[in-house]
């Protein structure tokens, strides 16, 4: 991108001190906060509380730690080394169950630092190598997003209302976003989008952070609440929507943030495109369809008080809070990657071609 639009950057290292830099994302909108981390259980946390989130961001920040870790790992042999990184990656890996980016950036690591093992290398020489690797996991995950905005873009026309759910953004990734990349390209182009934004609830990412981020950017941006998206849709306001994902099955089945496949089935209602956007390492052959998909189920505390001082329902009641939802293959119509657009049926034409 021609960086013409000012785009804000959530998870990078920082060298001089060895630690990794976050933007902490449950103080937005009212505070721009930097966190400087160094040990892996801060990292664990971090993406336990939604410090950093997004699938992209976690599997970048998990990474780090997996580095952070090995540095300050008091291992006198490879075997010892080896066997602390296993631990960290072990550990990490139960931070959160649903975006499959943190366990293919975890994978990605202990090949690295296989790959380097076998090669003989030094205990110095391999934790370098992990930090190159998640350095270079975070720079990939900047052009992939560039990428997925490029075909997206191809699918939007000048003046579209377009309306997103969660948090897809700049601060979910290396940079640019997945579902909201397009609309970073288009705003540089002269696109003139206008995005509404749905709240989402319980944790308010689309308030909290769509909008601000879109705010930021000076992109046209409406926040309504998840339940206005129909009348929204209903007074032609939408003409696409476009959302990122955690997971996607290899039946094309995707998982999102709780809320997403309510809309998908508004959208289908309206005759509206509905676009998921993601890099390739958030699909997982593993998963035949969205059964196998595992939903993060998160605290009561959420639904029951996170807004104000005083509680919002009455104490001890029953809640059930699922962080995420599937949406079923046959609501999508296109899954936009790096890789180019495909149809959510034609998802092994990409498992053949590139993995
Ligand atoms: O619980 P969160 O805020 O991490 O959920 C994030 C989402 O659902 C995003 O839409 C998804 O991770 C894609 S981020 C590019």
């Amino acid at each position: 991108m021609k960086q013409i639009v000012d785009i804000i950057q959530s998870v990078r290292l920082d060298d001089v001190e060895d630690s990794l830099i976050i933007l902490d994302q449950t103080q937005l909108p009212n505070q721009k906060v930097y966190l400087s981390l160094k040990e892996v259980s801060e990292v664990w946390e971090a993406i336990v509380q939604l410090q950093v989130r997004g699938a992209p961001a976690i599997g970048i920040a998990a990474a780090y730690g997996v580095y952070l870790g090995a540095k300050q790992s008091v291992a006198d042999t490879i075997e010892q080394l080896r066997d602390s990184f296993l631990e960290t990656k072990a550990y990490l890996a139960t931070s959160r169950p649903t975006a499959v980016n943190l366990f293919w950036a975890l994978d990605r690591m202990e090949k690295r630092f296989l790959t380097d093992h076998e090669s003989g290398f030094s205990i110095d020489a391999i934790i370098n190598g992990l930090k190159e690797e998640a350095e270079q996991i975070r720079i990939e995950d900047e052009q992939i997003c560039e990428a997925i905005g490029e075909h997206a873009l191809t699918l939007l026309e000048p003046g579209m209302g377009l309306l997103t759910h969660c948090n897809a953004g700049t601060i979910a990734t290396a940079k640019y976003g997945t579902a909201l990349a397009p609309i970073y390209l288009g705003q540089e182009q002269g696109y003139q989008f206008k995005v509404f934004a749905d709240e989402t609830r319980p944790l308010l990412q689309g308030a909290r952070l769509t909008a601000w981020e879109l705010s930021e950017a000076g992109i046209d941006v409406t926040l309504i609440c998840d339940n206005m998206a129909s009348i929204v849709m209903s007074e032609g306001k939408i003409q696409a929507v476009l959302v990122g994902c955690d997971r996607v099955a290899a039946n094309g089945d995707t998982a999102n943030k709780i809320g997403t496949s309510g809309v998908a089935i508004l959208a289908k209602h309206y005759q509206i495109p509905f676009y998921v956007c993601a890099p390739t390492s958030t699909i997982d052959f593993t998963c035949k369809d969205g059964h196998d998909i595992v939903i993060e189920e998160r605290a009561s505390e959420e639904i029951t008080s996170q807004w104000y001082q005083e509680p919002m329902a009455p104490a001890g009641v029953k809640t059930y809070n699922p962080a995420f939802d599937v949406t079923d293959h046959s609501l999508i119509t296109a899954i936009v990657t790096e890789k180019g657009i495909f149809d959510p049926n034609d998802l092994k034409r990409l498992s053949k071609s590139t993995f």
